[in-house]
């Protein structure tokens, strides 16, 4: 017997809202502002266009959305380049805008958590205008880092540090009389200067800035870069080159140094000051999940990405080493884990779990995302990733925005692949993203991946995910809480238990048989049984009631 699985009940949203620590087993939906929906035909997507679609994500399942950046910006990375912390760039909108998004998200049972940039702001930044003019050693250049170069006429940069994005992470001041003059420290674009969080008055900035936004009503941020406000006493030189490979791999005096966590407490309080659990996660670069768990200590952040998680490759030893390692750090401290397997800077899954073959990237895909939906804890969704949207690998060089593809020999500079705008629906680009075109072009295959064209197929990547949410809201075992592996799974299997619920994903290129463990509630391929026995394809996750 072939089965195709999908629930018949959705939960309510008031089923799905928690009460207590909601982050705990929240699935929140990454939307990229710029490539989402684009309401006014400019091709690129805005608040207007997220607020249109909400009643999707309602549907969809998920608990909140986290907005990437959409503040006034000179758009050198993405808006992760501010230039003004308070204010809606015309690009996305004006301020009711956000308003109006986290007014019709709160309605519909969505909380909102937005970006917040505090390791640089945009060389666009009245800041950084100031210090630019000020002299050096004045007041306005020590918000920021300033240093004379190295070398008989300072032409060297002060230390070895590399930008993420390739090349040195300083760029030498040109002064009003075309003299060349201080170097500053940016450890991503020459357009992002580093803030100096030893200055008291970057801090007291970004504490209003955050209360700003709370008090419009966000439920919480995304800390970017939040391994990175802190550097080393002294910025002492590293001695090796390619130190955007070591990113995550060891403590750089530039990253993950422990006066970070003395900020994010500050920060807490500050959330704690408000009503309705408004929380904070760190998108923190670590190099071991115990280094990462101090991030969300108690008195600290609420989550931290896991990207060990997305970065481990396919398999069931790997797989279970890196859930074991994860679960383990953050019980340590209390805390839920925070899965995630794409976002806006890494290549689709999809893509990565298929090295070149596009049909086992996507069966991959379906399957880690019942595997993460099935782990204890909070987990986040890419947009896309519902509609199973592979990386677009042969973008044309003069489309492309990414910072990083112009400077080099930094991060592969291939981001813009996986932040080409959501298909909609319709037969011709754009596929609904708006009624212009897109910013980036969308390939011709993407008609077939549509929103449109994939509700109501039960084979489809879409109704995969929106049962798997809407189970998670039903079955009482998901979310936060805890799993135990069944050790009797054959090698290359991963199962564990959790109440009232098993999860069997065969990572194998070929099927396996199993004893029924259970009553199969969803899997993200058709399963056969016979007798007692159940085969699960190659590359499959399952879902059974117990
Ligand atoms: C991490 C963001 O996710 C990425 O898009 C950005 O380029 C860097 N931080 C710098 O802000």
């Amino acid at each position: 017997m072939t089965q195709d699985l999908a629930p018949t009940v959705r939960p309510s949203a008031d089923a799905r809202a928690h009460t207590d620590g909601w982050w705990r087993s929240a699935v929140i939906y990454q939307v990229y502002v710029r490539s989402f929906a684009d309401s006014d035909g400019d091709g690129i997507g805005d608040l207007r266009g997220i607020r249109e679609r909400l009643p999707y994500l309602a549907g969809l399942g998920v608990d909140a959305l986290w907005l990437t950046p959409f503040y006034a910006s000179p758009q050198a990375d993405g808006g992760y380049d501010v230039a003004d912390y308070r204010a809606v760039d015309p690009l996305f909108g004006q301020l009711s805008d956000a308003d109006d998004l986290v007014r019709e998200a709160h309605r519909l049972g969505l909380r909102v958590i937005v970006d917040i940039v505090p390791n640089h702001t945009s060389d666009q930044h009245a800041w950084f205008r100031a210090a630019l003019a000020d002299r050096p050693g004045g007041t306005a250049r020590e918000r920021y880092h300033f240093r004379p170069g190295k070398g008989e006429r300072g032409q060297l940069p002060p230390n070895d540090w590399e930008s993420v994005f390739g090349g040195p992470a300083w760029t030498r001041t040109t002064g009003p009389d075309g003299e060349s003059g201080e170097w500053y420290l940016h450890l991503f674009a020459p357009e992002q200067p580093d803030l100096n969080w030893d200055n008291a008055e970057v801090r007291a900035e970004f504490d209003s800035v955050l209360r700003f936004w709370l008090d419009l009503g966000v439920d919480g941020f995304r800390i970017d870069v939040a391994h990175g406000m802190v550097k080393a006493a002294g910025l002492p030189d590293i001695g090796l080159s390619e130190q955007a490979k070591l990113i995550g791999a060891q403590v750089l005096p530039f990253f993950d140094q422990d006066g970070v966590h003395e900020i994010h407490r500050a920060w807490r309080q500050l959330l704690d000051s408000y009503d309705g659990q408004r929380i904070g996660v760190a998108e923190a670069w670590a190099p071991t999940s115990e280094r990462l768990a101090l991030y969300v200590r108690p008195d600290e952040l609420h989550q931290a990405f896991n990207f060990q998680f997305l970065t481990c490759d396919w398999g069931a030893a790997p797989m279970r080493q890196v859930i074991d390692e994860s679960l383990a750090a953050t019980r340590s401290v209390g805390a839920p884990t925070t899965w995630v397997l794409s976002n806006h800077d890494v290549v689709r899954h999809a893509t990565r779990y298929g090295a070149g073959d596009e049909e086992l990237g996507l069966r991959r895909a379906r399957a880690a995302a019942l595997l993460m939906l099935a782990l204890p804890g909070s987990a986040y969704v890419y947009q896309g990733e519902e509609l199973g949207l592979p990386e677009v690998v042969d973008l044309p060089d003069e489309v492309r925005q990414d910072p990083a593809f112009f400077r080099g020999d930094g991060q592969d500079g291939t981001r813009d692949g996986c932040r080409v705008p959501l298909p909609w629906s319709g037969e011709a680009a754009p596929y609904g993203f708006g009624p212009g075109g897109s910013w980036l072009p969308q390939p011709g295959r993407w008609r077939e991946l549509s929103v449109e064209a994939q509700s109501g197929d039960p084979r489809s990547t879409l109704e995969l995910y929106r049962s798997a949410l809407a189970l998670r809201g039903e079955l009482p075992g998901l979310g936060d809480g805890e799993m135990v592996w069944l050790d009797d799974a054959p090698e290359g299997v991963l199962a564990f238990s959790r109440p009232g619920f098993v999860c069997t994903l065969n990572t194998l290129g070929a099927e396996v048989a199993l004893p029924v463990p259970g009553r199969p509630v969803l899997s993200s391929a058709a399963l056969e049984f016979a007798g007692g026995t159940v085969r699960i394809p190659s590359d499959t996750c399952v879902w059974w009631a117990v």
